[in-house]
């Protein structure tokens, strides 16, 4: 994984790796950010992996369940569009944040912009 600043493209792992309709985690160690990525019609979505509810703990959105674009939290039932980051159901109110995402050459590249 490629670590060398927070602006430039980050090498998440195989574009292979990811099946369509499903969501994978990746852990950003040297900024310990969790940013998810989910392939939905064949399109690639980077978005934060943690829930915005701000209940008791912060869940993994990539443990809930994705149905096209909308992705819901286990913990409480939140429902965030992975597109664009809109709350679609509470009980949170705050977009997740969402991040350009490509493949290329076989690799899922990220860009995550401070
Ligand atoms: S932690 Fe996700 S809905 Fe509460």
């Amino acid at each position: 994984m490629s670590t060398d600043s927070t602006t430039t493209d980050r090498d998440l792992g195989a574009d292979a790796d990811l099946p369509e309709a499903s969501v994978n985690p990746y852990y950003l160690e040297d900024i310990k950010h969790r940013v998810s990525v989910a392939r939905v019609g064949g399109v690639l979505y980077a978005f934060d992996d943690l829930c915005t509810c701000g209940k008791e703990h912060q869940c993994p959105l990539s443990a809930g369940r994705l149905d096209g674009t909308t992705i819901m939290c286990q913990c409480h039932g939140s429902l965030f569009d992975v597109a664009n980051g809109a709350v679609l159901r509470g009980p949170a109110t705050t977009a997740l944040a969402t991040y350009p995402v490509r493949a290329d050459d076989g690799r899922i590249l990220v860009r995550i912009v401070p």
